[in-house]
């Protein structure tokens, strides 16, 4: 059956023998999986380097994702990220109940009250951040925002600043993620004295703040992040050990630390880029802190800030690629990805389409 999704071969996207489609995916990424998408459908093949793989996009994946989560299995990508801290599994390789269990665990850390209740505290570690820096001095944007990032994620994960372990964790965080998850990276920068010095002082840090809470924790019950993982690791060492505890103690750094502060990033630059806008923003912002540190609610009414945030977020998809496994055979686009394939979900692809009225 020539026709049939079974046994029908998507497309390929063009490129240059052996090296293939690489150069075009490295000079911009999302262009090019919106190029193809647009000029071969939802389904497509690409090859980069030797390697082909598929290519998955269109809104109607991304609703996928959401309402046929057993189709799709992310164990295999996150694996080996969680294996080289000593653990097994982490909250991205899980579904189903042992998902919701350790989401349970991180929901207080990692909820938006979370933030809403620590608001003066924030707004004074920015500021105090802000206030440190030399004037007139150029500063990479990225960098700037990562540390403004990591000690609105310590305090609120971790009851502390990263301090002196700030360069490690990003080191860490940022090489695994290049070995592991977009391959830009040999593995063999794991290797490296410097990445093991990284990862042996990211494990210190998170034994520190795991120690300094188990000896000051408070009498009463709190739904705490330290206090959830620190109980869940002694009770049920199965579901989480020891070694995954501290990894998830480092849980905020590595979700929130590039995702926040490239998008804090891109958005300070098209802000620079639009001074009628930045105009606005700044207005909002002079309203919002007329009468000293704003509540949640006056938030809220900054409009302007909001839409520039969607906007970045469009224009600058932090993780516009999903790398998945076939948990089952999944039809999609005309096309069969059968059980145990891994294939790639182009999950900003959708953000470049016109607008049909
Ligand atoms: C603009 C900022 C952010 C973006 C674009 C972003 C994006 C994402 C994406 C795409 C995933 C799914 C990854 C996958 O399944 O392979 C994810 C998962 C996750 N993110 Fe974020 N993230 C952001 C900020 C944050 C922050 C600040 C935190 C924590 C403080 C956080 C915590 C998490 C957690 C815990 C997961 C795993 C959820 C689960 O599997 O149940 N993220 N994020």
């Amino acid at each position: 059956m020539p026709n049939s999704p079974f046994s029908k071969t998507p497309p390929l996207a063009p490129g240059l023998p052996f090296v293939g489609s690489i150069l075009a995916l490295s000079n911009d990424a999302q262009d090019f999986f919106y190029t193809q998408y647009r000029e071969l459908g939802p389904v497509f093949r690409v090859k980069a380097l030797g390697n082909e793989f598929k290519v998955l996009a269109g809104p109607e994946i991304n609703m996928m994702m959401g309402t046929q989560s057993d189709a799709f299995s992310a164990w295999d990508t996150w694996e080996p990220v969680v294996r080289d801290f000593g653990g097994q599994k982490t909250i991205t390789m899980l579904d189903g109940p042992e998902h919701a269990r350790m989401r349970r665990l991180m929901r207080k850390s990692f909820s938006r009250e979370a933030l809403v209740s620590n608001v003066p505290q924030v707004v004074g570690l920015i500021t105090e951040f802000i206030r440190q820096q030399e004037l007139g001095k150029h500063i990479p944007a990225s960098r700037f925002m990562q540390h403004i990032t990591a000690n609105i994620l310590g305090v609120l994960s971790n009851e502390r600043v990263p301090s002196e372990y700030f360069d490690d964790i990003v080191t860490w965080w940022t090489t695994l993620l290049e070995v592991h998850i977009s391959h830009l990276k040999p593995a063999s920068v794991l290797q490296t004295p410097k990445y093991q010095h990284a990862r042996q002082r990211a494990k210190e840090f998170a034994s520190l703040v795991f120690e300094e809470r188990k000896q000051n924790r408070p009498a009463e019950d709190e739904d705490n992040l330290l206090d959830n993982l620190a109980d869940a690791s002694s009770q049920d060492p199965d579901f989480l050990s020891h070694e995954e505890a501290l990894f998830l103690t480092l849980a905020g750094y590595f979700a929130g630390l590039d995702t926040v502060a490239n998008v804090s990033s891109f958005m300070l630059y098209e802000l620079l880029q639009h001074p009628d806008i930045l105009a606005d923003a700044r207005a909002e912002a002079d309203r919002v802190f007329a009468d000293g540190v704003p509540t949640a609610e006056s938030f809220r009414t900054m409009h302007t800030l909001h839409v520039v945030a969607q906007e970045t977020l469009r224009l600058y998809p932090i993780a516009g690629v999903l790398l998945r496994k076939a948990a089952r055979d999944l039809e999609y686009g005309g096309y069969v990805i059968k059980k145990d394939e891994h294939f790639m979900i182009a999950n900003a692809a959708p953000h470049f389409l016109s607008i049909v009225a």
